[in-house]
């Protein structure tokens, strides 16, 4: 097996590893000071998350936008030290780690940089916008040997643990398929207090900063599908349009991939923005069963040739399902039974909460975390790859995790 594989799947070889000790000890009950890089909407959620988790100081922020220092402020309780620029805020010296949710293009350049400054990361996903991007954070977590968190939040959801643990465990015998839905109504448009921000506003509309769906919801889907085959995919093909909102935005309002895995598997992807009729799913379908995970629960339902009867082939004819001339009762019966839920013990906290507990006990414990780097490589190199096959049909082959 792999070293990418192992790094994806097992969460105790994971959590057993390790870093080196950076400059600073920090011992349980010491503050771990933050610093947040680009508190707009995904990093004032990180904040209000890691205000939940004791010991945490949110220390320092920095973003190229004034307003959101007040903002930050008045979410924190106090006045926090805050920075234009991303260098002066590393430069602090009190700081134990650095969130960073600015927009994709820039996390590769500050990751590394904050890890060169001996600082722990926790960074929203994508893992960088380009190749390139993604093998310098590789090569910089290997060579400072600095903890590296990415923002795969749904990676630490315990219905998805649960899951994808029974799945492994050959519940629905070999998957071989996943289909992941991210269908919403919302135009995904913010208004702008002054054109002068719309590119700083609407990033993720235009193709100099964003890789449209595949990158800010397929990512996560990608990530699902690698956690599931133990693996990276190989390849991705698609193709995207733009079918409403012709407002000047230059990715999609829609997106359809298929990412090849080893073995022939495959995981398809769709978005679209008009009709939120499916939701957000993901429906990994194996030889044995298939199993629908939601961002709430997951359902496991058996393969349908073990459910056939003659009776319920009957019940549902005569319910009014009409059949073709090579209709089976063992292949094709339009029914899948009631399915198994998958159940929670307790009222499950806020994934991202969860992630950012996690993170800072890595900091204190000096670990790699769950969502590690390797994780962070294999769902951003499709994204990355996958701007160029969703704009020419071409079917790309995408990069393994480079070796040490
Ligand atoms: N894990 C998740 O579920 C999740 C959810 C939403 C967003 N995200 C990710 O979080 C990131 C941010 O998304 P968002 O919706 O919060 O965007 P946003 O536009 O709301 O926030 C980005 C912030 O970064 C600031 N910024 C822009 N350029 C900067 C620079 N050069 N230096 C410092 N600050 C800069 C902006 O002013 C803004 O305040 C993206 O990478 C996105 O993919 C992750």
């Amino acid at each position: 097996m792999s070293m990418l594989s192992t790094g994806l799947l097992s969460k105790s070889s994971l959590l057993a590893q390790a870093v080196e000790p950076s400059s600073k000890p920090i011992s349980a009950n010491d503050h771990i000071n933050v610093g947040v890089i680009g508190p707009g909407s995904r990093g004032k959620e990180l904040i209000r998350q890691l205000l939940r988790v004791p010991g945490v100081n949110i220390a320092a922020v920095c973003d190229v936008y004034e307003p959101r220092f007040a903002e930050v402020n008045q979410l924190v309780g106090k006045p926090v030290p805050a920075y234009k620029d991303y260098r002066e805020m590393l430069s602090r010296k009190d700081l134990d780690a650095v969130f960073i949710a600015t927009p994709p293009v820039f996390h590769a350049e500050y990751a590394v940089a904050a890890m060169n400054h001996g600082l722990p990361v926790y960074g929203e996903k994508t893992l960088g916008f380009t190749v390139e991007d993604c093998n310098r954070v590789i090569a910089a977590v290997r060579q400072t040997k600095q903890i590296f968190q990415i923002g795969h939040q749904l990676r630490y959801e315990p219905w998805a643990q649960k899951t994808i643990q029974r799945i492994a465990q050959g519940d629905i015998g070999t998957p071989t398929h996943v289909y992941a839905y991210w269908h919403r109504t919302d135009n995904w448009r913010r208004s702008v207090p002054d054109p002068k921000l719309e590119h700083l506003f609407n990033w993720r509309l235009y193709k100099e900063t964003s890789g449209g769906l595949l990158e800010e919801l397929g990512s996560h889907s990608i990530d699902m599908a690698n956690w599931i085959f133990r693996s990276q995919p190989e390849t991705i093909v698609g193709s995207t349009s733009i079918v409403q909102y012709h407002d000047g935005r230059t990715v999609g309002d829609n997106v359809q991939a298929v990412l090849g895995y080893t073995g022939g598997r495959r995981m398809f992807f769709s978005a679209i923005t008009d009709n939120a009729m499916i939701g957000d799913s993901v429906w990994v379908y194996g030889t044995e069963g298939s199993v629908e995970l939601t961002l709430e629960d997951a359902t496991f339902y058996s393969a349908t040739s073990k459910k056939i009867t003659e009776a319920s082939h009957t019940a549902a004819v005569d319910r009014g399902v009409k059949t073709g001339a090579s209709f089976q009762t063992n292949w094709e019966m339009p029914y899948r039974g009631f399915g198994d839920r998958v159940r929670l013990d307790a009222a499950a906290e806020d994934p991202t909460l969860t992630a950012c507990r996690d993170f800072i006990q890595c900091v204190r414990e000096k670990r790699q975390p769950l969502a590690s780097v390797e994780v962070g490589y294999a769902s951003a190199i499709p994204c990355a790859i996958g701007k160029e096959a969703l704009e020419t049909g071409r079917t790309m082959n995408l990069p393994a995790l480079p070796s040490a």
